[in-house]
C-alpha cells in the first residue's frame, strides 16, 4: 500500500529532526503522536488529528505513533502493530518498512518496544497519549501548564516559527477552499436561512476539497460571541452574519478568515460604519506588518483606528489621546488583532506563550491587551492574521468592575441603546515577507461593496446540498 504524500518530503522531515537534534546536543527526544479520541464510546472516535509538532518532524498522520530522535538526528519511529480485527474493521495496515521512506527515519519498531529512558518531552493534547509520555520520560505532562522540557520547547518553537516556501504553498492551497466557502457563503444568505445551513453548506465546500476545518466553523448572527456556533436559527434581514472559517489543507496547514456581511444584503447605515471602520482597522494593522515590527504595535494600529471611530460614533467620549492612553476602545475590541498561523490555527498555542511571546516579554495583563496571543517582532516567513472587530457585547457593558475602570470615557447608555447590535470581525491571514508583508487571504471579498454585491445571489444552501426547491 502507498503512503499518499500529504506533506513534506523525507528529506526535509530528516533535515528539521537534524536541526532540532542540534539544538538539542544530540539528548534523546521523545516525541508523542495522539491517539484516537473517543466521542462516547471507544469505538466511535472523532476524525483523527495528529499532534503538529509530531506532524511537523515526522509527517506521520497515523493514531499511536511515536518517536525518538536521538545524536545527528537519529530517528526511531515507533509505530503500533494491528491488532486483531483491525483489518476487518479499519482496512489494511500500514507496512513498518513504507514509514521509512515516507519519513526519512532510520527505523521503525513495534510500539510496545519503547522504553522508558530521560527523554526531552512536551505535552500533547491527547490525554492518553500524555499520560504514556509521562511514563515514559519520568516528567508529568500536561498542556495547561508549561510542563515538559523547557529546552525542548524553545528549540520546537524557533523551528516552527517560521514557514517555509512548500509551508506557506500548503497555507495558499488551504485558503484557495477558504475562499470559494466563504464566496458560495455569501451567495447563499437570504432572510429565512439558517445560520446552520451556511455552516453546512461551508463544511461540504471544504469536504468537496477534501479538507476538513481548521477548527469548527464560527457561523452565527451573533457576532458578539467571539467563538459562538450556529444554533439552527433562521436569519434575519437586518442581522449580520459572521462567518469565521477556514479549511485545513491535508498536509494540517491552517487557514482562519472572517467575514462578516448583512442578511438582507444591504448593511443598515450604522452597520456600515461599524464595518468601514473594521476593515480600516485591518488595512492600517497590514501596513504595519513587516520584519522588525513588534507585533504590539501591530495590535495598537488597529486600537488607535477603532478608538477614533468609536469616539465619532458616540460609544467612546473624551480626548483621543486620554482613551488611547486608557485602551478603552477594548470595551468593543476585547481581544487581540490576532495570532500566528501554520499548522495550528492558533500556532503553537498548546505551548503556552513560548510562542507567541519571546522570553523576556509577557501579557499585559490590561483588559483587551491581556488576550493578546501575539507579540513578538516579526520576522519574514511568519504568517499572521489580522483580526479587528467591533462588537456590542452584553456581559462587557453589563459589568461592574470594566464601568468603573472606564467610566465617562464609555457611553455606556448609548451603548446599552444598541443592543442588539452583534459584532464585526474581518479577518485575514498575512506572511511577512523579506520586506513587507502579502496579504494571502487577499481574493476573499472584504470591501463592503464587493461583499454587498454577493449576498442573496445565488441559490440557497438547500438549493444547493440538496437541489430542488428552496424550502
Ligand atoms: N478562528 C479563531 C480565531 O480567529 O482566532
Ligand atoms: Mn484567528
Ligand atoms: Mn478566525
Amino acid at each position: 500500500m502507498a503512503i499518499e504524500l500529504k506533506g513534506p518530503a523525507a528529506d526535509v522531515l530528516r533535515a528539521r529532526r537534524q536541526r532540532l537534534s542540534k539544538m538539542m546536543s544530540g539528548e534523546p527526544i521523545l516525541l508523542v503522536g495522539h491517539g484516537s479520541l473517543p466521542r462516547n464510546f471507544l469505538a466511535n472516535t472523532h476524525p483523527f488529528r495528529q499532534d503538529s509538532t509530531f506532524l511537523y518532524f515526522l509527517g506521520v498522520d497515523q493514531p499511536g505513533a511515536a518517536a525518538v530522535i536521538g545524536a545527528g538526528g537519529h530517528t526511531t519511529l515507533y509505530m503500533p502493530s494491528p491488532a486483531p480485527g483491525d483489518e476487518l474493521w479499519h482496512g489494511p495496515g500500514v507496512p513498518f518498512e513504507r514509514w521509512v521512506a515516507r519519513s526519512g527515519v532510520d527505523e521503525v519498531c513495534d510500539r510496545s518496544s519503547l522504553q522508558p529512558a530521560s527523554y526531552h518531552c512536551l505535552p500533547v493534547a491527547d490525554p492518553v497519549a500524555n499520560q504514556e509520555a509521562s511514563r515514559l520520560s519520568g516528567t508529568p505532562l500536561d498542556p495547561r501548564n508549561a510542563t515538559g522540557s523547557e529546552d525542548l520547547r524553545a528549540a520546537v518553537v524557533s523551528l516552527r516559527l517560521c514557514r517555509d516556501a512548500g509551508e506557506v504553498q500548503a497555507i495558499r492551497r488551504a485558503l484557495c477552499v477558504t475562499s470559494e466557502a466563504h464566496r458560495v457563503a455569501m451567495e447563499s444568505t437570504a432572510p429565512g436561512v439558517t445560520d446552520t445551513e451556511v455552516h453546512a453548506l461551508i463544511d461540504a465546500v471544504f469536504a468537496l476539497h477534501g479538507m476538513p476545518p481548521s477548527y469548527t466553523s464560527i457561523v452565527t448572527a451573533r457576532g458578539e460571541v467571539l467563538h459562538g456556533h450556529a444554533r439552527n436559527e433562521p436569519l434575519r434581514a437586518g442581522e449580520m452574519l459572521l462567518v469565521d472559517a477556514g479549511a485545513e489543507d491535508p498536509s494540517g496547514y491552517a487557514s482562519d478568515v472572517t467575514r462578516t456581511w448583512p442578511v438582507s444584503g444591504t448593511f443598515t447605515a450604522r452597520q456600515a460604519e461599524v464595518y468601514d471602520a473594521v476593515l480600516e482597522a485591518n488595512a492600517q494593522a497590514i501596513a504595519c506588518v513587516e520584519p522588525g515590527r513588534r507585533y504590539r504595535e501591530v495590535h495598537l494600529a488597529a486600537l488607535e483606528v477603532l478608538t477614533v471611530a468609536l469616539r465619532d460614533l458616540g460609544l467612546l467620549r473624551g480626548s483621543l489621546d486620554g482613551l488611547l492612553e486608557q485602551g478603552a476602545a477594548s470595551v468593543f475590541f476585547p481581544h487581540g488583532v490576532g495570532h500566528l498561523l501554520g499548522l495550528d490555527v492558533h500556532d503553537m498555542e498548546l505551548l503556552g506563550d513560548a510562542a507567541g511571546y519571546p522570553v523576556d516579554r509577557h501579557r499585559d495583563p490590561a483588559f483587551g491587551l491581556s488576550a493578546l496571543r501575539l507579540d513578538r517582532d516579526l520576522q519574514p516567513g511568519m504568517v499572521v492574521t489580522i483580526e479587528p472587530g467591533i462588537y456590542l457585547v452584553p456581559g462587557i457593558l453589563e459589568d461592574a468592575t470594566l464601568r468603573a475602570q472606564y467610566g465617562d470615557s464609555v457611553d455606556w447608555a448609548e451603548a446599552e441603546c444598541w443592543l442588539p447590535f452583534g459584532g464585526v470581525r474581518i479577518e485575514d491571514d498575512v506572511l511577512v515577507t523579506a520586506d513587507g508583508n502579502e496579504v494571502l487571504s487577499a481574493s476573499i471579498p472584504r470591501t463592503r461593496s464587493a461583499v454587498e454585491a454577493l449576498v442573496g445571489t445565488g441559490p440557497s444552501p438547500r438549493q444547493r446540498l440538496l437541489g430542488g426547491s428552496a424550502s
